[in-house]
């Protein structure tokens, strides 16, 4: 399973890839208006520090303009995948720029429906939202098993990228469906690093390495 680091933070995403677990690093416009930077400035930082794909989202919410926005931000490196909302106009950009080379990332998909039309539009990616789903008391777990077993089933080869991540517990059940990847926050990172047993247990080494560390 990748793991990819959901952020435009760029203290963060160098923090992080230098765990040696960063495969890939996820934008949206929210997350870049957090930083407060012009999209092209950052995409081009992060692209500096991640070698794996970079996710940038279009803008436009019209074909023209989603073709437009795509075509430059291929242009920014060579690991830029372009996000596309999942709209009409979106999955036929993402036909147009899949046939181009350009690769391709269809985002806010909510339902298997959603993600069989992305897979056939030629995405390379798709983002199933899966926290959001559960906050209006849907399961985004079950959504992924769905969209796994059906691109197995048809042998897609859009790879399943499990988005709105928001708790470990999330991560370990997408893994056991064998979805491809996962994007998520650094606190979710920090939360997979930490268990209460491994800390008191370095602790208890520590404490009786102590009392002995003088001796001959
Ligand atoms: O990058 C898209 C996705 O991961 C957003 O997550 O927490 O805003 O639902 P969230």
């Amino acid at each position: 399973m990748q793991f990819f680091l959901d952020t435009a933070n760029i203290e963060d995403i160098k923090k992080y890839s230098t765990w040696g677990i960063i495969d890939g690093v996820t934008t949206n416009p929210s997350l870049i208006a957090k930083e407060g930077v012009s999209l092209e400035k950052r995409i081009k930082e992060i692209a500096e520090v991640v070698k794996g794909p970079i996710s940038s989202e279009v803008i436009s919410t019209d074909l023209d303009g989603m073709l437009k926005e795509g075509r430059a931000y291929a242009k920014w490196a060579k690991n830029i995948y372009v996000k596309v909302p999942m709209t009409a106009a979106g999955l036929q950009a993402v036909s147009v720029l899949s046939k181009e080379g350009i690769k391709t990332n269809v985002t806010l998909i909510f339902s298997a429906g959603q993600a069989i039309l992305a897979a056939k539009a030629g995405a390379t990616l798709i983002s199933p939202f899966i926290g959001r789903l559960d906050d209006i008391s849907e399961d985004g777990m079950a959504l992924i098993a769905d969209i796994v077993k059906i691109f197995q089933n048809y042998k897609f080869p859009t790879k399943v990228l499990v988005a709105s991540i928001r708790h470990p517990r999330h991560v370990i059940e997408a893994a056991k469906l064998g979805a491809d990847i996962g994007t998520m926050p650094p606190a979710v990172f920090e939360q997979l690093v930490h268990h209460p047993l491994t800390d008191s247990g370095i602790k208890k080494f520590m404490d009786d390495w102590e009392k002995v560390k003088n001796k001959q």
